[in-house]
């Protein structure tokens, strides 16, 4: 009897998953994968993965608990009690907040695991989401999960890359549950001060919205450190409608280790606690361990060095670029130089030129907004030498 091929019955995706907005780096990454295959030499600054290690400390700290068979059972779902007691003494140390571990903390894994899973807890369908623009796409996808309608908020760079709260259409605020701020911020590597914070809040009050906090960024700077929205003038965290993100991911170089963790109003982390349950089951108890130690040595000289050493390639790139006719703000904190492509030209087609021509990649600003089209952002996660090698690559490009 001759073999039959089976047919294949193809399955129909969730409508949610259709619903996501349309990948637009695919280009850049097409782009990039055909250039490796051909054996180029790419100096890649489209990721925003620190290149350098963890800690030692912390990786210590990880072996030891990892011995410990006390860590391989199922994790309690909040974070072990270590983890969140180092999660409020890091707030106080570094911030000045004091939050109950109990209460207004929750262990994460990884920020993303908070703010994807945030709108299934406080979120119904036909609900507005309030998302920056450009932004992490996350806070847009988990609303499109939670059936929620993302609602733009431009960030422009007149008003320092923060959304005017005041310009939201009025039945968008009306329909919003919640408003997503990220500072210091990914692309534009902006900053706000606690002025803003108090507004936002005030808004956020106003219109019945929790106000949502990314500090992924918050450890790394190069002036001020940035404030928490715990610090703004009247935030108190049991009465204030609000949740903060916190990552281990870039101020140790954990990213794959996958860390974090919410503070807020005992409500907010309940609920967000709730939806987890049903998720995941607890963050690796060891991680957890290692995670306590970073966070209480914050201000370890194995730490703070790294923030020199984005600082030598901020500054490596940010002149770099403007000598060759990119205008850059040097962002004060963060890992991002967004900046402007030359003569105007569309960031899409320069991204591609810079790939194609000089092997050097960049993330056009059209990826993340319509209206942020002249914009392309580079990452400082590689070498300062190979960040002077990629402007000189570029000077012949532009
Ligand atoms: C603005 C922002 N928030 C959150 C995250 C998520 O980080 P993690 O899930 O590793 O904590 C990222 C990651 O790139 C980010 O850029």
């Amino acid at each position: 009897m001759p073999a039959t091929t089976p047919t294949v019955q193809p399955i129909d995706h969730a409508q949610r998953l259709r619903a996501l907005p349309p990948y637009l780096f695919a280009e850049i990454d097409r782009l990039k994968r055909a250039r490796l295959d051909a054996g180029a030499d790419l100096i890649d600054l489209g990721v925003g993965d620190p290149d350098r290690p963890t800690p030692a400390f912390v990786v210590e700290a990880l072996r030891d608990a990892v011995g410990d068979p006390g860590t391989h059972r199922y994790a309690p779902g909040r974070g072990i009690p270590a983890f969140r007691a180092a999660a409020a003494e890091f707030l106080h140390r570094r911030f000045g907040v004091t939050a109950d571990p109990d209460r207004h903390i929750l262990a994460l894994a990884g920020s993303k695991d908070g703010i994807s899973h945030l709108p299934l807890a406080l979120v119904n369908p036909g609900d507005a989401v309030l998302v920056p623009d450009p932004g992490y796409p996350v806070y847009a996808s988990g609303a499109v999960f939670a059936g929620a309608d993302p609602v733009p908020m431009p960030l422009r760079p007149g008003a320092g890359w923060r959304p005017d709260c005041d310009g939201i259409d009025a039945d968008d605020a009306r329909r919003a549950r919640l408003l997503w701020i990220n500072y210091p911020n990914n692309p534009t590597g902006a900053t706000a001060d606690t002025g803003f914070f108090e507004r936002t809040l005030a808004f956020a009050a106003r219109n019945g919205v929790v106000t949502c906090a990314d500090l992924a960024y918050s450890e790394v700077y190069f002036d001020d450190p940035p404030p928490s929205l715990w610090q703004a003038p009247g935030a108190d965290l049991d009465r204030t409608p609000a949740i903060e993100f916190h990552s281990l991911s870039k101020t140790f170089n954990m990213t794959g280790w996958r860390v974090a963790f919410a503070v807020g109003r005992p409500d907010l982390i309940d609920a967000l606690a709730a939806v987890k349950d049903c998720h995941d089951s607890g963050v690796f108890a060891a991680v957890q361990r290692a995670g306590a130690e970073a966070l209480r040595r914050f201000d370890h000289p194995d730490v703070t060095a790294t923030r020199e050493v984005y600082r030598a390639r901020r500054d490596a790139l940010v002149s770099g670029l403007r000598a060759i006719g990119c205008e850059a703000d040097a962002p004060s904190a963060g890992f991002f130089v967004w900046a402007r492509c030359p003569r105007g030209e569309d960031s899409m087609a320069f991204c591609a030129r810079c790939l194609d021509e000089a092997g050097v990649v960049l993330i056009p600003g059209s990826g993340f907004s319509a209206h942020t089209g002249e914009w392309f952002r580079a990452a400082l996660t590689v070498e300062a030498d190979r960040i002077r090698q990629a402007v000189e690559r570029l000077a012949r490009v532009v």
